[in-house]
């Protein structure tokens, strides 16, 4: 097992370029077996839940190719030979299930497996479920698994409970194929789901309204083969964001889209940290004022990314004054406070929903734990700042999200190495 070990940095300086964006590419990589023609998908970023992805779409009958010298994957599904969406690799990357919709539109049987038999209506892929069933597929639940089969799709109207985006990108996904229209009410509006209807639209399907609360698709007989250049990540530009804020540093940020990262540039902007337009990205500098706290709550796009929340919650730890959190998308999204506190962090919780930070003047460095993806990312920008040395330990949830991750943070002085762990005896 691999952990990473970060000594204390000074400010971080210089120029960073950020990679094509992981929730986008997973999707594209799902719609390609939309098509029995060749995808050429470009920007790829380098990462282990995009290689899980790959794993997937060659159980499913793809010929995947991947030319990382270019960042280019090359997809052909002329055959499906499994409507399946295997165990193994559900529980390993829950995006997986993405597969679903594209199975059932393109052959009519799609199957999940549950973990633990839990019921249809259980959480995590209940709305993606409600969707194909009103889009005409029987639902089938068998013993660990479900299974939604249609003869054939029908246009409907359906309204979300919620805006998930995982569900949003699955309904779209079997409504392009589907007789008729289909509108989709209290979709998820992420910039993931407009690159997705973009590259859907390229492959001759006619989507409208991505981007926006309702989308409205207009079923077609066949799709095409394409090629796209996948948007750059906004989770990762954020990322960098608020490394220049939490270490007071200065960093110009390549190939950033502002739009898609407004909400995190109006709270570091109320933190007191000055943010620039260029021509190619953004420039952040936490080294002109003195930061002070500010109040979060994440919600659906537009709103805070959750993604970010974790994140700006660590340099929330550093800031002068008393800074609320409040999460409102996942339960349970507070794993990274424990990991805070124990680099001396003053964090209150209430409910796993709510958090108050008051800002001390210096973290300590400790051995801390990369909870998820996120929250991993979280605590190596804490032991930036942090005195003395801080270890990470389960980094590969940092590496299934992040492209050259150290890489990229050494070049702007980061003080972080990679190492083998020894196991214990
Ligand atoms: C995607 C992102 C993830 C991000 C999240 C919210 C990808 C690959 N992942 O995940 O990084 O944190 O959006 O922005 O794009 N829910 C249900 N029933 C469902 C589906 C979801 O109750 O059928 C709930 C979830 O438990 C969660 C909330 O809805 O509480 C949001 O989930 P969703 O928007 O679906 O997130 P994902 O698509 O899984």
């Amino acid at each position: 097992m691999a952990k990473f070990l970060i000594r204390e940095n000074g400010p971080l300086h210089g120029e960073v370029t950020i990679s094509g964006s992981k929730n986008a590419m997973l999707p594209i990589m799902a719609a390609t077996l939309l098509t029995d023609g060749k995808c050429q998908i470009m920007d790829v970023p380098r990462l282990r839940d995009v290689d899980v992805m790959c794993n997937m779409l060659r159980r499913i009958g793809a010929d995947v190719q991947e030319d990382y010298d270019n960042n280019t994957l090359y997809i052909e599904a002329t055959e499906i030979t499994d409507n399946e969406a295997p165990y193994a690799l559900v529980s390993k990357m829950r995006a997986s299930i993405l597969v679903l919709g594209p199975l059932l539109a393109r052959t009519g049987r799609a199957r999940v497996p549950l973990p633990g038999g839990c019921a249809i209506g259980a959480r995590p892929v209940d709305l993606h479920l409600k969707g194909f069933a009103a889009l005409g597929a029987k639902i089938v639940e068998g013993k660990g698994y479900v299974e939604a089969v249609a003869d054939k799709l029908i246009g409907c109207n359906l309204y979300l409970d919620f805006p998930s985006v995982g569900a949003t990108e699955n309904i779209m996904m079997a409504a392009v194929l589907a007789e008729g229209t289909t509108v989709i009410e209290n979709a998820a509006e992420e910039p993931e789901i407009v690159d997705l209807a973009n590259f859907l639209n390229k492959m001759g399907a006619r989507i409208k309204g991505a981007g926006t609360d309702t989308i409205k698709i207009e079923g077609v007989e066949k799709l095409n083969g394409v090629l796209h250049n996948v948007i750059p990540d906004r989770i990762e530009t954020g990322t960098f964001m608020v490394a220049a804020a939490i270490t007071r540093g200065n960093i110009l940020i390549r190939n950033a889209v502002p739009d898609h990262v407004k909400p995190v540039i109006a709270k570091l902007k109320e933190c007191g940290v000055v943010i620039e337009d260029c021509l190619d990205g953004l420039l952040v500098r936490g080294d002109v004022n003195p930061l002070v706290a500010t109040d979060i709550k994440t919600l659906p796009y537009p709103g805070f990314p959750t993604d970010m929340q974790s994140i700006f919650m660590a340099f929330l730890t550093t800031v002068q004054g008393t800074s609320n959190v409040i999460e409102t998308v996942f339960e349970n999204r507070f794993m990274h406070v424990a990991e805070l506190e124990r680099m001396g962090a003053r964090i209150e919780t209430e409910e796993d929903r709510k958090a108050m930070i008051t800002g001390v003047e210096k973290l300590k460095g400790a051995e801390v734990l990369a909870t998820d993806l996120r929250a991993g990312a979280a605590v190596v920008l804490a032991g930036m700042v942090a005195e003395g040395e801080t270890q990470v330990s389960e980094i590969y949830h940092i590496e299934r999200g992040y492209e050259r991750f150290i890489d990229k943070f050494r070049a702007l002085g980061a003080d972080i190495e990679r190492v083998e762990e020894k196991v214990k005896e």
